[in-house]
Parts: C-alpha cells; structure tokens; sequence
C-alpha cells in the first residue's frame, strides 16, 4: 500500500487509476470504526484509498488540534492490513499553503449542535472535504455516522454542488461497553470512561421509549435523567429530523436523538435513530 503525500503526485496517480475509486477520510487515530469505513468503502468500489490528515481550519483556537494523536505508521499498518490500496497523508503547509484563501460554507443544516459549540468548525470540514473530493475524485466516499451533523453537512454540500460522488454514511461502531468508537476516548481516564458510558444508555432509553411515546419532552427528559444520575451535563441533548436536522415536534416521523458532552476534559458525542 502506498503512501503519497504529494497532491499532484496523487492525482497524477489516480487519474489513471482503473475502476470504481472508494475513498475514506480520516484524521487518524484510527480505530474500529474507521476500518468499518473502509469495509464499506471496499465493497462499493475496487480501489479504496484513504486520507490521514489532522485538518487544522477544523479545530477551534481552544480546542484540541496540539494533542490531537497523530501514528501516521501504525495507522497504515491498520490500512494495509484492512486492505486499502493508497493512503493520502499531506502535511499541512501543502494543503493550506499561504495564500490559501477559500472557505466552503454550508447553512441550515450546520446550525445549532455542534455548529453552536464550535464555530467555524463545519466550514473547516466542508472546505478540506471539498478539497480531498477535487484530489481524489472519488466515486464513493465513506463517512461514519457517529459525526451524524457532518454526515449531514456533506451530503447537503455534495447535494448542492452536483458533486459526482456518493456519499454514504457508515454505522456507528461501539465499544462492547457501548461506548461510541472515537478517537477521542484515549483521553479518557477509566472513571470518566465509565461516566461516558452514560451517552449511549441514555440514548438507547429514549429510543426504547420511544415505543410508548413519540412526546418529545417525554423522550429528552428520559434521556436527560440518565445523563444527570451519572453526573453528565450535555452542551445539547436534540431531538431533530433525522435527513434535515431540523427541530421536530415530536417523534411521529424519522427522527435522530442527538448528544454531545464533555466528560472531564474530553468532548463527545453520539446519536441514535428514534424512528417510528
Ligand atoms: O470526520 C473526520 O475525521 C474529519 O472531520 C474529516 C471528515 C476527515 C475532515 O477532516
């Protein structure tokens, strides 16, 4: 499996390249959930390649971007290994080179979760997602479902601009505890693993609720009452329509539950499908 971190080099590269192309970008740290994506990646394509780049337009200037991990070896060894056939993995003042001056923006659907709590950090996805799509030029790309709002967010992107790529989200993978697969939970210490766990109970308890009851406060309150017994303050807890993210009434209709919260001094998230 090579390795290229030469945009031109890539795209030179795959202009050549025979077949339908996958593509699955990533920050690193890889995990579970990641090679999930490229699974799935493999099966829609014949040629898999994926990116490794720790995006800073993407991080606010209190957020984590410094201790970000970073294994760029042991991420491709986990690639080679799940059979990806090309890594992307550009530094930094390549991408963004001075001078740089473009920015992707994307409304509605970027608005209120994780849009309010990190300003500017869509408009960092969009705009390095739009660049990865232009390099690779990817038939398919695969994207987890655990970042349900930038899930949304590209394929709204892809949507507007008549971008020739399938966007198709990858499940959720969990811990066997049910902890979501993240990057982020090597910040955990084992206690505040434990209080983590509290998203997804808290979730899965609306969603079984949910066959009671499609009451919107009814649902947040069972699930905010998990949250609150293990000691977890969300930044949000939403209910939203599950294709717009906008808010809902109620249940009635596909619906998504939404979470994000900092546990100690780690930021997660997680979302479960309440539907009917
Ligand atoms: O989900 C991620 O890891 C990142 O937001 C992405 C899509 C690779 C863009 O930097």
């Amino acid at each position: 499996m090579d390795i290229i971190a030469d945009p031109h080099a890539l795209k030179r590269r795959l202009r050549a390249q025979e077949g339908r192309i996958g593509f699955v970008p990533t920050m690193g740290a890889l995990h579970a959930g990641h090679l999930s994506l490229v699974d799935e990646a493999k099966q829609r394509s014949d040629f898999v390649v994926a990116s490794i780049f720790v995006n800073p337009k993407q991080f606010g200037p209190n957020e984590d971007l410094d201790r970000y991990p970073r294994d760029l070896e042991g991420d491709a060894k986990l690639l080679a290994e799940r059979g990806c056939d090309l890594v992307f993995a550009p530094t930094a003042d390549v991408v963004y080179p001075p001078g740089f001056s473009t920015l992707v923006r994307v409304d509605h659907v970027t608005e209120g979760l994780c849009g309010a709590h990190r300003p500017g950090h869509f408009d960092g996805v969009t705009t390095i997602v739009l660049c990865l799509f232009e390099i690779v030029r990817p038939d398919v790309a695969v994207f987890g479902e655990k970042d349900y709002q930038q899930l949304a967010t590209i394929r709204t992107m892809a949507r507007d601009l008549f971008l020739d790529v399938e966007i198709v989200g990858g499940p959720i993978v969990r811990e066997p505890d049910g902890l979501a697969m993240s990057s982020r939970n090597r910040y955990l210490s084992a206690d505040e693993h434990h209080r983590a766990l509290a998203l997804h109970r808290a979730l899965f308890a609306a969603r079984d609720h949910r066959r009671e009851t499609a009451d919107k406060p009814t649902l947040l309150a069972t699930a905010r009452t998990i949250l609150t017994e293990a000691g977890v303050d969300p930044e949000y807890l939403e209910l939203r329509d599950a294709t717009t993210l906008a808010e809902v009434e109620d249940a009635s209709g596909p619906t998504v539950m939404l979470v994000a919260a900092r546990v100690g001094a780690t930021r997660l998230i997680d979302n479960v499908r309440i539907d009917p």
